[in-house]
């Protein structure tokens, strides 16, 4: 993280997100999977964001880019760079200031050589330039350009998912999910462009369920519940018993991993350990 800055990069402060539903046919109820949600993240770091499936983690990331659901209800306030984050200021940055790292590598269009790929979204003039420097930067050979998706490897595909989501000008990466059930070494990697994305002073959100992948590059642990951040804490207070977490809940879940010996009396309802 670098010091003396200002401000933070990205300030979320009280974001609620709700959906109105319809139910029994008529009837009208409003769900609320975000409620009152704080996170800040600052330049030159990896903020993880780790909870269980269905706490929110996608909402955030969307709420953030500017992809919700034309439905859902946004309230709070999203400060990026201590300016509002608009709808029409994150629809400016998407993609430029502000990557996106989906989750899978569907995203790619599997009818278009990857190299085109790469050059969506850059100025017409230099966007094969800059294709073929990020080829070089994710280690891919020039000739890769003209394959399409299922001639490349997952490892390159996933290298190619990383250049055609990052641009130069990437001040805040928001990684959602970008590691399940990959292999070690693709795993490995994903780490370490994250990381890198950190040493060029980029902001990092990397949203994960996998606390050990989390722990591996993360400054900083947010953990979602049920909508909000209960507790945000440097990635080194997750060691031993978890006496430095601050919450009954992150200690719980800290100390139920295969690593800490699955210590599930703490989990409730576990107890016959
Ligand atoms: N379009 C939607 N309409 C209604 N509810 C939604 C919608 N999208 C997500 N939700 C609800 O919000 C909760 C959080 O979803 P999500 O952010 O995708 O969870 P996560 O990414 O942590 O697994 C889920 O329980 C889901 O029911
Ligand atoms: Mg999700």
């Amino acid at each position: 993280m670098s010091r003396g800055q200002e401000q933070p990069l990205l300030q979320v402060r009280n974001l609620s997100i709700s959906f109105s539903q319809y139910f029994k046919g008529t009837k009208q109820r409003v769900i609320r999977p975000i409620t009152n949600m704080n996170i800040e993240i600052n330049e030159g770091e990896v903020m993880a964001v780790v909870g269980a499936s269905g706490s929110g983690k996608s909402l955030l990331a969307h709420a953030l880019l500017g992809i919700l659901p034309r439905n859902a209800i946004c309230e709070g306030t999203i400060l990026y760079q201590g300016e509002p984050l608009t709808e029409e200021r994150k629809a400016l940055l998407r993609g430029r200031e502000i990557s996106f790292i989906p989750q899978s590598v569907n995203y790619l269009d599997p009818l278009m050589p990857v190299g085109k790929q790469v050059q969506i979204g850059l100025k017409k003039n230099v966007a094969k330039t800059v294709q073929r420097r990020l080829f070089q930067q994710y280690d891919l050979q020039e000739s890769d350009g003209s394959l399409f998706p299922h001639e490349l490897s997952g490892g390159m595909l996933r290298r190619i998912m990383f250049a055609t989501s990052i641009r130069e000008e990437a001040k805040l990466v928001i990684a959602d999910e970008p590691t399940p059930g990959i292999h070690p070494q693709a795993l490995a990697e994903v780490l370490k462009q994250l990381k890198q994305f950190a040493e060029k002073q980029a902001g990092v959100m990397f949203i994960t369920h996998d606390i050990i992948s989390a722990l591996e590059v993360a400054d900083r642990v947010a953990v979602i519940h049920e909508g909000s951040i209960i507790e945000v804490s440097r990635a080194e207070a997750f060691e031993g018993k978890g006496e430095h977490l601050k919450t009954d809940y992150t200690r719980k879940l800290w100390r139920a991993l295969p690593q800490n010996d699955f210590d599930l009396e703490l989990i409730d309802g576990g107890g016959d350990k």
